[in-house]
């Protein structure tokens, strides 16, 4: 990615300049805000109620759970216990990060292929859009996924921060895999057990105000290749994820101090379709900026998945093949972002 496609500097040089590389089709263009549907919003999971409410309490947030991996494929979670100081020190660390001069962060360029560094992903030719976002990322866990060389000097506290917000994220991730493999009458560890040391990745996103943004999109639609996603917001910005719900984008009014979570391809396939990887993406506004930050959870590389034996019968016949983990995610991230059609690979 050179200077020129690089959106916040684009954006410094010429506010008002939309190259065509950013242009979407008509049929990719976002709708206008006022005409989408206002009165749906995505359930609200409270976890306190998992983690210590009484025996009917916890029941009740399980059906809820159930309910909402079924049929919307995402949630905000509120009492989520992840420190809220922490929450917002992850988010000023990473805008500090993004607001660096491009040289400093350009000494962590994203290799081609891969997802870890600076730059824009799952971009493979010369006629495909590019997205209106700068993102920062990096391999946390297990240990051997990491590649020192990108984790950044500055901000100083960035290291220290992104590893403390990850332990929060992965104890938040195999708790809430807990509880959705309680919800579909399954075992709690089932999960755990299966993803042996799972992986976990974070990606930064940071979406520059637009003055088009009727023209672009923040991140093309996608489905996660995750297990389960974590998306965290910065407070007071612009509204900017978008869900594909009966055929329809359905904005996500952010709770303040909720998390977003997200079911991904792997649940998906797990789970032979009963739980879904829903379709989303990021749109851009004309005055705001916008941060998310994302915890992607999966099952280790080395590990086979296909649907699980309980979630197969006569009314349920066998959806997805069985595959290794790792070649998924390698296909998942040498392909650019097309909406579910990742997930034709497990077809
Ligand atoms: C994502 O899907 O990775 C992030 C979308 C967002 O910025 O809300
Ligand atoms: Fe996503």
């Amino acid at each position: 990615v050179g200077h020129i496609d690089d959106v916040q500097e684009l954006r410094k040089a010429k506010p008002t300049t939309i190259p065509e590389r950013f242009v979407r089709d008509r049929t990719e263009r976002p709708v206008p805000a006022t005409t989408l549907s206002q009165s749906s919003s995505i359930p609200i999971i409270d976890f306190s109620k998992l983690i210590k409410g009484n025996k009917e309490e916890f029941h009740n947030e399980i059906l809820q759970l159930a309910a909402a991996c079924e049929e919307w494929g995402f949630f905000q979670v509120i009492n989520h216990g992840v420190d809220l100081n922490l929450l917002e020190s992850i988010d000023k660390t990473a805008m500090e990060f993004f607001m660096l001069p491009l040289e400093e962060k350009q000494k962590y360029p994203m290799a081609p292929g891969t997802i870890q560094g600076y730059g824009q992903a799952f971009v493979f030719s010369e006629d495909q859009k590019l997205d209106w976002c700068n993102m920062f990322a990096l391999g946390i866990e297990p240990q051997y996924i990491r590649n020192p060389k990108l984790w950044p000097k500055r901000p100083a506290n960035f290291s220290e921060t992104v590893e403390l917000y990850s332990k929060e994220a992965r104890k938040l991730c195999q708790n809430l895999l807990k509880y959705i493999a309680i919800s579909l009458g399954l075992k709690g560890d089932v999960f755990e057990k299966l993803f042996g040391v799972a992986v976990q990745a974070i990606r930064m996103n940071y979406y520059p105000p637009c003055s088009r943004p009727d023209l672009v999109l923040g991140l093309s639609p996608h489905s996660d290749g995750s297990a389960l996603t974590v998306l965290q917001q910065r407070k007071g910005y612009s509204v900017g994820l978008q869900i594909l719900k009966d055929e329809k984008w359905v904005p996500v009014q952010p709770i303040p101090d909720a998390l977003v979570i997200n079911i991904g391809d792997s649940i998906e396939v797990l789970t032979n379709g009963k739980y879904k990887s829903v379709e989303h993406r990021a749109v851009t506004h004309k005055e705001k900026d916008r941060l998310s930050i994302v915890t992607f959870y999966a099952p280790s590389y080395d590990v086979e998945i296909g649907p699980m034996q309980e979630l197969v019968d006569e009314n349920n016949p066998c959806k997805y093949r069985r595959y290794n983990h790792g070649e998924y995610s390698k296909h998942y991230v040498t392909n650019k972002l097309q909406g579910k059609r990742t997930l034709d690979f497990a077809k």
